[in-house]
Order: C-alpha cells, then structure tokens, then sequence
C-alpha cells in the first residue's frame, strides 16, 4: 500500500480512486430488491450497468474497474455470470471468507473483504474505478464513507395502468434522503445546505464517457417501466 491517511476506521491509500454507486431503484421510495433479486428485469439497464463499469479509463487505459458488493448480492447472481467478467469483483462479509463461494471462477479477480474499508485497502491501485454495486447494506454504509462522490442512480417508475402502484420491493436505499415521498427532489441551487445534487444529464455524459452506448436521456420505456438515467454528487 502507498502512503495511507486515516478516513473512517482504518487507514486507505490516499490515492484511492473514489467511490461510485450505482444502482436501479424504484422512485420515490427507492426500492432496489425483492426476495435477494432485482424486481425488475430491464435489458436497457443491464446494458448500461455493464458499460458503465466495465468502460475502460482512457487515462489509465491499462486498469480494469473494481465493483464492491455485499455478500448477498453475490450470491443472488448466478454462479455461471460470476465473477462478473472484466472487473475486479470485490465481497463483503462479515463471516467465514472462505464460505463465499468463488470455487466457481478458476480466476484471480475475485477478492473478499471485512469491511468497506478493507476491501477499498485490496483494491488499492489495481482499479481505475471503484463501483459499489449493492445492496442496500453497502449502498447504506458507502453512503457516508468519505471517499463517495458520485451516485449513478437509475430512477424506475411503474407504468402500471392501474396508476401509481409502488413497485413490489422488500430492500431498500431509504438512507438516500432526496427522494421524501413527497417526491420533492432538492435540484435547485437555492436549495440550502444540499449534500448531494442531481447533475444533469450532459454531467452524465461527461462522467460515463462515449464508450457507454447505452446513455439516453430518459424517460427510456420497457416491459411494464420508464426508467432514467442519472447523476448525483456529492456537494459537502
Ligand atoms: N437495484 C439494484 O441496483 C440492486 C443492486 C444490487 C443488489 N440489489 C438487491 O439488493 C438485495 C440485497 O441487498 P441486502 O442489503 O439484503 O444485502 P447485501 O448488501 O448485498 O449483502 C449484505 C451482506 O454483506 C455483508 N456485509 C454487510 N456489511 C458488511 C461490512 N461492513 N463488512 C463486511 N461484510 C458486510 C454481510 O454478509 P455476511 O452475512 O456474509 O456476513 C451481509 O449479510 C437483493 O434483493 C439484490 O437483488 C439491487
């Protein structure tokens, strides 16, 4: 490891990437999971989750992209997609790191960790980007964590025809105070004292880059949904 400085509990490089979340949630209640899997199968999203992790740095074109994840959203991707491929997955567990089942990959880029911090400390320099990639256990605790900067949020509403019937979730990123269910989004610059602002849409642009194909302006409709692509930040 490089030369460390102390942020929450333990010592991480100082040259760490930072963090990134991304995720698909219903809004306003930001639903992300049902039954340990996704409540929603969107081939738009997919795409773009996957272009926008696996997207190769043109500055550091040599690095592939690192993707944190709690232990249960591990297990919820099948065994025969996992590792997800060309990045470095990283598990979170608090248990018996030999338990996490990566027998399935014969490869080397899959790292168990203790904490976020742990697994920030083992990814050290080998990633141009950290994403965190869920549930709602590590979005919660990577919420807070000072090297987060961005959050990559796919809004999902329902079409339902029946009107505004919430989307079907038992897990929830209800630590991401913007989305009241009020729905009162806090976009405005005279919004006070904002932790995190929505950026727009040619901030997206910018931040994901033109190898993400997928990127359009949203409301995208498939199957029963309209989803959007957007960009949040961290302000202070
Ligand atoms: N919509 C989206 O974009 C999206 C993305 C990802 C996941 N999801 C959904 O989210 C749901 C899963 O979320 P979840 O909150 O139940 O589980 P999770 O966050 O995926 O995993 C929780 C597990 O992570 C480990 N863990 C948590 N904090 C830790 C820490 N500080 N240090 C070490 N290990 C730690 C523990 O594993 P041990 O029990 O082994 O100790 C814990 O049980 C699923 O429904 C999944 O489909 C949705």
């Amino acid at each position: 490891m490089t030369a460390a400085t102390t942020l929450g509990s333990v010592a991480v490089a100082k040259s760490s990437p930072g963090l990134t979340l991304i995720l698909a949630a219903s809004v306003p209640l930001l639903g992300i999971g049902k039954n340990n899997a996704l409540p929603w199968r969107l081939s738009g999203e997919i795409k773009y989750f996957k272009q926008v992790t696996t997207r190769v740095d043109p500055s550091c074109p040599e690095k592939p992209n690192a993707i944190i994840m709690g232990r249960k959203t591990w297990d919820s991707i099948p065994a025969r997609f996992r590792p997800l491929p060309d990045r470095i997955n990283v598990v979170l567990t608090r248990g018996n790191q030999a338990a996490i089942d990566t027998t399935t990959s014969g490869k080397d880029n899959v790292l168990v960790a203790s904490s976020l911090d742990d697994a920030i400390d083992k990814v050290g320099q080998k990633a141009a980007h950290i994403f965190v990639i869920g549930g709602a256990q590590i979005y919660c605790q990577a919420l807070d964590h000072p090297l987060t900067q961005r959050i990559l949020l796919t809004e999902v509403n329902s079409t339902d025809p029946e009107g505004v019937a919430p989307i079907d979730c038992d897990t929830y990123f209800d630590k991401f105070p913007w989305y009241p269910q009020s729905a009162v989004k806090p976009t405005s610059k005279d919004g006070g004292e904002l932790q995190w602002k929505r950026q727009s849409y040619e901030d997206l642009k910018q931040f994901v880059g033109d190898q993400v194909t997928s990127l359009q302006p949203g409301p995208i409709a498939e199957k029963a949904y309209t989803y959007e692509f957007t960009l949040w930040e961290r302000m202070a």
